[in-house]
């Protein structure tokens, strides 16, 4: 054995100095090594630490080997760039002429990948191929040999690297059930549910309008920089270490803008945005911040400004009312207005109830479509209000059972229930009774819905004689009604509302959440109730703001500013003349 172990290599450190920097300079310059097709890695271009270039024995390829250190912890480190993942056939070509193993440590990307053998091969050039087994992920790799004896490790030629198992040519599954968790003036909170693939999912791709807009490592995202009130497609599609990129999720639409500021909701100033109006049932606001407002009983549907100013949009076609509750009621703004201009309204027709649809252009509502006919009706008890979920996927309608209790509980029609349909009005996929609308059941006369931070659905209800209620509601879940009302009654197997109040000091309508506080409007009761939904989803801290100040109210909505508007209900049975729009401002301490 040369040269005398005793004797370290002061000259090869000194020449190794060198040698690391050509090293350096030639790994820059390299095209990576590729692990398709045999690829090799010169050991004389990798990074070398303890050990030099030599081209003294014959029989090497590239322009010579290393020679290690005759000392443990010196290594070459290779830069391997894999086309897939997963296990790799590792080649090394070495010669050691001694007749004592130099065993070498493994290492990929720092993490131990065994120790390899390097038996004596007889003689200094007499080259020899010994292979392991290592594995890699797509893209870059650093495999890295280090001398694990005082001898050193072997010269080392090359290695050559090599995927062992068929490449991975099958992409995962589409994510499932993309939505938006929430959104501020110039972004959107994406969520959705997690993909499979054979090898393993790496990453998620986020399209926005059909172009990269981000990727993410894990099943959420918050893309910004967007515009507010602008309505924005988004897709994920999920990827695999080779980059197989599955199909695209659901497409879903989501508009920044128009969010409260976090805090709690504190009712102040009140004004009065408009008087002397027919029944204003229906508020929803539009992208610009004025509202669509929907008079009951004239049937129009206007458009209103914060500062007041009224713009009729369109009469509600085929509309009746009923000389008590039913008329133009209910209205929401589609999701995707931006794009789609689509308006939904819940009103009374002469063959029932029904949800129909409209294009608002300019200052002018179009193309009435019927998506949802033939709710029964009557004189009172016809529901009517529009919310559309979080994610601008369904559109969730609350009916009465048209005072005929057993409706309520009567599967084949669809009173005295929430319903859920896709906005052109066909009935998803997923709902609980398969090919029914009908969301949750049991149900007296449902006039306010909307949705918490988590998604859930709650719902103000009108009791009959004794007890109001507000319920979170279950999908597919019986409320109770007819046989039990708020807690009395039969309540057995049914949903426990979370507040009851005497109808007298409630019979609740308008219902809007505002940072999961839970703000209803009551027309007998004359006032606003706010309670907070706590950990437990039970309603606290219930307070009561306007009490007899405005009279009957009948609808709370949240504009893009975080203020709410209020309706007032004091003209009764088809009398109108008599109500107004008020405005209140909110402000928002913080917790
Ligand atoms: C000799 C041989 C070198 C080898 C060294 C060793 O000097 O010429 O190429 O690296 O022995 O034992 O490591």
């Amino acid at each position: 054995m040369e040269p005398d172990p005793a004797t370290p290599s002061t000259p090869r450190r000194r020449l190794a100095v060198g040698a690391v920097t050509v090293a350096a300079a030639l790994s820059l310059l390299a095209i990576p090594g590729t692990a398709h097709g045999l690829a090799d890695l010169q050991s004389e271009s990798a990074t070398i630490s303890g050990g030099v270039v030599d081209s003294n024995h014959a029989g090497y390829t590239g322009s010579g080997f290393v020679n290690y250190d005759n000392a443990t912890g010196g290594y070459v480190e290779y830069a391997v760039t894999a086309a897939q993942a997963g296990p790799h056939a590792l080649v090394f070509r070495y010669a050691n002429g001694t007749t004592i193993d130099r065993p070498l440590a493994v290492t990929v990307d720092g993490a131990t990948a065994g120790t390899v053998s390097f038996p004596g091969t007889g003689a200094w050039s007499t080259w020899r191929d010994v292979t392991t087994t290592v594995t890699l992920k797509a893209g870059a790799n650093r495999i890295r040999a280090t001398a694990t004896t005082e001898n050193g490790g072997p010269n080392a030629d090359r290695i050559s690297v090599n995927p062992s198992g068929p490449a991975d040519t099958e992409a995962p599954t589409p994510p499932r059930n993309l939505r938006s968790t929430g959104k501020s003036a110039t972004s959107v909170s994406l969520a959705w549910d997690a993909s499979t693939d054979n090898v393993g999912v790496t990453g998620y791709v986020v399209h926005r309008d059909g172009a990269q807009a981000g990727t993410a490592d894990g099943t959420s995202t918050t893309v910004s920089g967007l515009t507010a009130g602008t309505a924005y497609r988004f897709t994920v599609r999920a990827r695999d270490a080779a980059g197989n990129l599955s199909p695209s999720s659901n497409e879903i639409t989501a508009t920044p803008g128009g969010s409260a500021p976090p805090g709690v909701p504190n009712p102040g100033a009140v004004t009065t945005l408009r008087s002397g109006t027919d029944v204003p049932w229906g508020v929803a606001f539009l992208p610009d911040g004025s509202a669509l407002v929907t008079e009951r009983e004239a049937f129009n549907v206007y458009r209103l400004t914060p500062s007041g100013r009224r713009t009729n949009v369109g009469k509600v076609p085929g509309a009746q009312n009923t000389n008590g509750e039913g008329g133009v009621l209910g209205i929401e703004v589609s999701p995707t207005f931006a794009t789609d201009g689509y308006v939904f309204v819940y009103h009374t027709a002469s063959g029932g109830n029904q949800v129909v649809r409209a294009k608002l252009s300019g200052d002018g509502l179009s193309g009435w479509t019927t998506i949802l006919g033939g709710i029964p009706k009557n004189r009172y008890h016809n529901g009517g209000r529009l919310r559309f979920s979080p994610d601008g996927r369904y559109l969730f309608v609350s009916t009465g059972d048209a005072q005929n209790s057993s409706n309520a509980q009567n599967m084949n029609n669809n009173a005295g229930k929430i319903l859920r349909i896709n906005p052109d009005g066909s009935i998803p996929s997923d709902n609980p009774f398969p090919g029914k609308a009908i969301w949750s059941y049991g149900h007296r006369n449902v006039q306010g819905l909307d949705f918490d931070s988590k998604g859930r659905l709650w719902a103000s209800e009108f009791g009959n004689s004794s007890q109001d209620e507000v319920n979170l509601i279950q999908r597919g879940g019986n409320h109770g009604w007819p046989a039990c009302e708020g807690t009395s009654g039969s309540c057995g197997g049914t949903v426990a509302p979370k507040r009851t109040w005497s109808t007298s000091s409630a019979s609740p309508s308008g219902l809007t959440i505002i940072n999961d506080h839970v703000f209803v409007a009551t027309t007998v009761g004359q006032r606003i109730y706010r309670m907070r939904i706590n950990d437990s989803s039970n309603l606290v801290e219930q307070q009561v703001y306007f009490q007899g100040s405005y009279g009957r109210l009948r609808t709370v909505e949240v504009d893009h500013d975080g203020d709410i508007w209020l309706t007032t209900s004091t003209d009764k049975d088809g009398t109108t003349g008599n109500d107004r729009v008020l405005h209140v401002d909110i402000a928002y301490p913080q917790p």
